[in-house]
């Protein structure tokens, strides 16, 4: 069995994906075919599908909250949080998930780098995401309380660009360790940048790299030191050195 020797100053970054909450039973983005109740996730995961139909993406998020909220976290979330109880600031956590599963296990170096299932925000003015639990099946869709304009889900949608702090955050945990650095992604598919592009980042600053995934899409796993393929719930908790 695989084991990641991780010595007495090493940084540990992580990245997962979907992947992660598969075994929690979420459904990932690709295995489903990218599709929800026949729409390209693409269609209602983007500003475009939120001018056409804001009451179709408030449903596909509706529909993602009650999921999230339905399940737990699983093995792999509770072995990332145990990691980072042994590291302390020698940990960061950048998850594309939206789910919530990596806080709801203890993990608190996370930074969510796709946005928070569990936030909405104004879709116009400045006013700061705010923490919704509410799902919106049906009209009227939910205003903004300050300037009465559409609500949004905090998700960083296709085409919509990251936060650049947390983007920041992640090139500068690989810059400044570099020579003493593991990076592992975990459970995706490294087919959406930047989050896909961590592991060249890591490499470049001599970071270890590590890929945990069930089924690692072959030119993706190519640009990893080490692939190890199996489900995160089983792989993780014994990963670990
Ligand atoms: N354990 C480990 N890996 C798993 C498991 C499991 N139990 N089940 C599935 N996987 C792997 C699949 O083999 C696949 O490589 O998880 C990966 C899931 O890939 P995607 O569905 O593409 O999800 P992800 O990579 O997170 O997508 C990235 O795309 O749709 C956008 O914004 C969305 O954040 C998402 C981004």
């Amino acid at each position: 069995m695989d084991r990641i020797e991780i010595g007495p100053k090493t940084f540990v970054v992580v990245a997962t994906g979907a992947g992660i909450s598969a075994e929690s039973g979420l459904a990932t983005f690709r295995g489903a075919g990218g599709l929800w109740e026949g729409h390209r996730v693409e269609e209602v995961a983007s500003p475009e599908g939120f001018a056409a139909d804001a009451q179709l993406v408030w449903r596909f998020y509706s529909e993602r909250r009650k999921s999230a909220l339905a399940v737990e976290p699983n093995a792999g979330h509770l072995a990332l949080a145990k990691l980072e109880e042994k590291l302390g600031d020698r940990f960061l956590l950048a998850t594309q998930n939206v789910d919530g599963l990596h806080r709801r296990a203890g993990s608190k170096r996370v930074i969510a780098i796709h946005g928070e299932l569990f936030e909405s925000r104004c879709a116009q003015c400045f006013e700061p995401p705010f923490e919704d639990k509410q799902t919106y099946l049906e009209p009227p869709m939910p205003k903004c309380q300050v300037c009465g304009m559409a609500l949004r889900p905090n998700i960083v949608w296709f085409g919509e660009a990251l936060d650049h702090r947390h983007l920041r955050q992640v090139r500068e945990a690989f810059e400044d360790h570099r020579g003493d650095c593991v990076f592992i992604a975990i459970g995706t598919s490294g087919q959406v940048y930047p989050a896909a592009g961590f592991v060249d980042q890591a490499r470049s600053f001599g970071a270890k790299t590590w890929l945990v995934d069930l089924d690692p899409a072959h030119e993706f796993a190519a640009r990893f030191h080490h692939v190890v393929r199996g489900k995160s719930g089983e792989v993780l908790p014994q990963l670990f050195g």
